[in-house]
């Protein structure tokens, strides 16, 4: 770590209030002049640092920044090896971490960036990502291989979910498989890679994408009546992003334990509802009527009752009221490139 993220961090962990200079330097062993510098340096990026004379420094505003440090520090006492990396843009989070992983970066890692200019999304999509969101990949390794289901991707929703409702106080619900919604709009988006190593037949490593909407912006036509924002203080990023992380590694550590999957089906709000999907290139229709213990959706149709483990369903009356949600125009949607 830096001198810069060391006075970053100091400053964030006693914010708005002042330390001084002096303080600041016999703590890291270097002149008042060094810290000066990293005061100004942390100035130039943003971060807003007020000083009075013979008071010292204080942290007053993030400016919608992260305090990177702080992440990084957290999340090794979860695992010593933890490390964070940040780019203010690029095409994918996603994308970064397999090109990380492929110039053997060790894991586990996580990539955060404010804006993407080529997000993925689910089932080959795009995912808007502009400036100011919140945009991170979490790779991890060593996790128990389960035989099936979609488990790791409800964790990783409900994990996500409870992470915005500390930083809202506000309840977050789940549009299966892991799409979050605030006030009926859609604020999160999921999408977990598995990555195959040849050698030993198995799953490497996973990389768990997440996409959270933090700004009203002008959004894209085709989704503009569905997506919404979730007004997180920008000041509690930096903790959202530590409890994400903590959450998705608490439920991982356990994740042969379906007990947490309680917490899913209390917030998924398609239970109980009718839903349409496509399941081999044909648009069925019934109640979706339960979340089975490897995170399946239990749908009744009139002939039978399937439990579906990937794709998407939409609420009828969500078909209905909207064109660019039809079945119909979409293809088939039960094909599945991802781990979810
Ligand atoms: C979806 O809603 O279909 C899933 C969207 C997943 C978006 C996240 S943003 C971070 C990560 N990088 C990507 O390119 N995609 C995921």
């Amino acid at each position: 770590m830096t001198l810069k993220d060391h006075v970053l961090l100091t400053l964030y962990r006693s914010f708005s209030q002042e330390i001084s200079g002096e303080k600041l330097a016999e703590e890291w062993g270097v002149t008042r002049a060094a810290i000066w510098k990293a005061v100004d340096s942390l100035r130039k990026d943003g971060y807003e640092i007020h000083s009075t004379s013979g008071k010292g420094y204080a942290l007053i505003s993030m400016q919608e920044r992260l305090c990177l440090p702080c992440i990084e520090l957290s999340l090794q006492e979860n695992d010593r090896n933890f490390q964070v990396f940040y780019e203010n843009t690029v095409d994918s989070t996603n994308n970064e971490s397999k090109r990380l992983l492929a110039s053997d970066v060790s894991t586990p890692f996580l990539f955060l960036a404010s804006e993407q200019s080529a997000g993925r999304g689910r089932l080959g999509r795009s995912f808007f990502s502009p400036s100011g969101g919140l945009y991170l990949s979490l790779v991890v390794s060593n996790f128990p291989l389960l035989s099936g289901g979609v488990r790791y991707t409800a964790a990783t929703a409900l994990a996500v979910a409870q992470a915005l409702e500390s930083a809202t106080g506000e309840e977050i619900s789940i549009k299966w498989v892991n799409d979050l919604y605030y006030r009926g709009k859609k604020v999160c988006g999921i999408l977990t890679e598995g990555i195959f190593d040849m050698e030993n037949s198995r799953l490497s490593h996973l990389v768990v994408g997440i996409g959270i909407n933090l700004k009203d912006v002008s959004f894209p036509e085709d989704i503009k009546d569905r997506a919404g924002y979730v007004p997180v203080d920008p000041e509690k990023k930096t903790e959202l992003v530590i409890d994400i992380v903590r959450n998705i590694f608490n439920y991982f550590s356990s994740i042969e334990d379906p007990a947490f999957l309680e917490g899913y089906r209390a917030r998924c709000f398609i239970l109980g509802e009718r839903v349409q999907f496509t399941k081999n290139g044909r648009t069925l229709s019934g109640k979706a009527t339960a979340i089975d213990d490897w995170g399946g959706l239990v749908v009744e149709t009139a002939d039978e009752t399937l439990t579906l483990q990937s794709g998407e369903v939409f609420l009828e009356e969500e078909v209905s009221v909207d064109f660019q949600l039809r079945p119909d125009t979409l293809g088939d949607r039960d094909g599945d490139d991802h781990f979810d």
